[in-house]
């Protein structure tokens, strides 16, 4: 039956109304089902600049948030995101039980504090040559059906392990510190990645020292200009961050209110598309 959306007699209003509400449901629900998780490594070209407590703390920023994430720790033969995480008892399957193994994505360890965090830790017994990458890319591709956001803590360097996870991401969180050295080696990663066509890399400056803060933002600037990289987000130096890993606990729980947990929560906002202020004060 055809009718006019300008003239409708009074029956014809609520059943416009309620075909108005089914239509949006259904495309609520169809946007649901199948939009696409998000990849995202982090990485840097130095050991130790941050990236796996990075990882954890965006993680479950991100799952705080409501979004389901998976975390799949890549370091092979060092891998430590469980404990960030705050998992180290959690006896979780490796990623290559699920790639190569014949495990499903649900087998994944579930955070017990966020049911919407789920894990995979890295493989100790196998080389990460030996992984296979496609088998690796296609578990990614089936995380996202999943998954609102992947997160892949990658090994040091630029080697096998960093191939393995900047083949499968789509985002790069390049995790630098603010001295010379580590932004040169940032600068480097960014080129090698911008070399192989990513293009969607920022910056995450951490270990800044809170009195430099005022002062730092030239520093910052420099950063940006040298490794030719927008900036996603600052963390503050905090001792809450070792803790934390010290007690098993992830940082927003251990340490809530502290400078680098407010700062994952701003990056994982800002992941997010939402817009957070720098914290310049
Ligand atoms: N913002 C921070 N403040 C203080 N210590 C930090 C901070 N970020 C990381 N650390 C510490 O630096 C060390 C290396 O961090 P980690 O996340 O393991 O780096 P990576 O994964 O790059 O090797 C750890 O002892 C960690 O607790
Ligand atoms: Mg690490």
């Amino acid at each position: 039956m055809d009718y006019d959306e300008n003239n409708l007699n009074n029956a014809q209003i609520p059943l416009a109304f309620c075909e108005l509400f089914l239509y949006n449901e259904i495309k609520l629900w169809i946007g649901r089902r199948w939009r696409l998780g998000e990849l995202l490594a982090v990485l840097s070209g130095k050991g130790g600049t941050g990236k796996t407590s990075v990882c954890a703390g965006i993680a479950s920023a991100l799952a705080a948030d409501g979004k389901k994430v998976l975390c799949i720790d890549c370091d092979v033969g060092l891998r430590n995101l469980d404990i960030s995480l705050g998992l180290s008892d959690s006896g979780a399957l490796s990623f290559l039980d699920v790639s190569e193994g014949g495990y499903p994505l649900e087998r994944a360890a579930v955070h017990p504090g966020y049911p919407n965090l789920s894990f995979l830790t890295a493989p100790m017994n196998r080389p990460v040559e030996k992984i296979d990458p496609e088998a690796f890319s296609d578990m990614l591709q089936s995380a996202r059906k999943q998954f609102d956001y992947i997160l892949l803590d990658a090994p040091a360097g630029v080697d096998a392990g960093f191939r393995l996870v900047s083949r499968g991401a789509e985002r790069f969180l390049l995790v630098t510190g603010a001295g010379p050295a580590a932004v040169r080696d940032a600068a480097r990663v960014g080129d090698i990645l911008e070399l192989s066509g990513k293009r969607d890399v920022r910056l995450i400056v951490n270990r800044v020292e809170k009195t430099m803060l005022k002062t730092v933002r030239m520093t910052i600037d420099d950063v940006m200009d040298t490794a030719g990289l927008p900036l996603l987000g600052i963390v503050l130096e905090d001792p809450n961050v070792t803790l934390a890993a010290a007690f098993g606990q992830p940082l927003l729980r251990y340490a809530r209110r502290s400078e680098a947990a407010a700062a994952y929560r701003r990056i994982a906002r800002r992941i997010q598309g939402f817009s957070e202020p720098l914290p310049f004060r």
